[in-house]
């Protein structure tokens, strides 16, 4: 069979309804086709593998413009792999993570830190996902007492797991504190490309200028096909990265491919369009939702997540035509998040079967 495409032979069949979008995660989305054209770019001929290649070579260029000359950036696979590595580059072994309860590193990385890295997590309960110097000293304390995993990280994301967005104001006293502290900031920035959207303000803004140390920069959910990097913005923060990245799994032989895909993203202003337009798609979800009788949006919409609460059995039977999460088992809050992808239309007929769910449910 031949590809209608790009006229390559191929065994593989399409074994999926390309058009058919769901609500669930911005990782359900495919790959940019500015992305998939930067893969193909970067085939053929041998490169050398491990990293050493042109194109993770001119990467550091691409992060450095956009985070200023100290920044060195790490490609992985993974998120979960991008905040391992970064958070044992960042500590000792007797050092221990302030973090948000709601934070991946705790809720969503099936324990990962702990177990690949021994690292201790100290969670903090927020109402809205996001630290703040007074939360922070719930956990940040008994420096020198060695009976505590000493305090040594504050880990913060942006945007929150809960959609909520960090001002540049809020990290930079966040860092400010930790510094004062003896502590290290990392910004876990699986959605950073949609919270610089919803600023309106350059990815430094809120990570170099703020007094970020080290952040965990996320391609997939922006539009890669996988690929996330570890950004170093104070080399003074880590120890060891290259030395962890491969005894974490996550060094790639094959990089180029991984950086490409970072060079298609962040060389021009892919990353921004696909941020802006994503974060558009869930106002107008959230719009349209709002005044449905009975629909409750319980949190701020501030980037490309909404949360919702829906009358009776709703939901259940909305799930039934487009796959999303529940977000919270106990108040039956669902969590829809919008994509690159994600058109207006899918929105449009999203919102309309939503409305006739809510009239029907029981
Ligand atoms: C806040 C956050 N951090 C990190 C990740 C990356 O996870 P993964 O290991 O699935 O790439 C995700 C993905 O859902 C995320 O939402």
């Amino acid at each position: 069979m031949t590809d209608a495409t790009s006229g390559v032979r191929t065994d593989a069949v399409r074994r999926h309804d390309p058009s058919l979008k769901t609500f669930a995660s911005d990782n359900y989305a495919g790959v940019h086709p500015e992305v998939l054209a930067a893969i193909a770019l970067a085939n053929g001929g041998h490169q050398i593998a491990y990293g050493d290649d042109v194109y993770t070579e001119a990467l550091q260029e691409t992060f450095r413009k956009h985070f200023g000359p100290a920044a060195e950036a790490w490609p992985v696979f993974n998120g979960t792999g991008a905040n391992v590595v970064a958070l044992r580059a960042m500590t000792a072994h007797w050092e221990a993570v302030v973090c948000a309860e709601s934070a991946h590193i705790h809720t969503d990385e099936g324990g990962a830190p702990e177990r690949t890295a021994g690292l201790k997590l100290l969670p903090v309960a927020t109402p809205d996902g996001k630290l703040t110097p007074e939360l922070i000293d719930r956990q940040a304390w008994g420096f020198g007492d060695e009976h505590r995993a000493q305090p040594k990280v504050v880990s913060i994301t942006q945007t929150t797991e809960l959609g909520t967005l960090y001002t540049p104001e809020e990290i930079r006293a966040i860092c400010e504190h930790a510094h004062g502290l003896g502590m290290l900031v990392h910004l876990d920035g699986a959605r950073i490309t949609n919270a610089a959207a919803a600023l309106d303000v350059p990815l430094r803004a809120f990570t170099t200028d703020a007094g970020v140390d080290v952040l965990s920069f996320g391609g997939t959910k922006a539009g890669l096909m996988f690929g996330e990097a570890v950004v170093v913005l104070d080399p003074e923060a880590v120890r060891g990265l290259r030395y962890l990245r491969k005894s974490a799994m996550q060094l790639a032989s094959k990089m180029r491919f991984v950086s490409v895909q970072f060079e298609a993203l962040l060389a021009g202003d892919l990353w921004l369009r696909n941020a802006r337009h994503a974060n558009a798609m869930a106002r107008r979800l959230a719009e349209a939702v709002r005044d449905v009788p009975g629909v409750e949006i319980p949190r701020p919409v501030e980037a490309n997540a909404v949360f919702a609460i829906l009358p009776g059995d709703a939901a259940e039977r909305l799930r039934k035509r487009f796959r999303f999460y529940t977000w919270n088992e106990a108040t039956g809050e669902v969590r829809w998040m919008t994509a690159f992808d994600t058109t207006e239309a899918d929105v449009d007929a999203f919102a309309a079967a939503l409305a006739e769910e809510v009239e029907f449910s029981a």
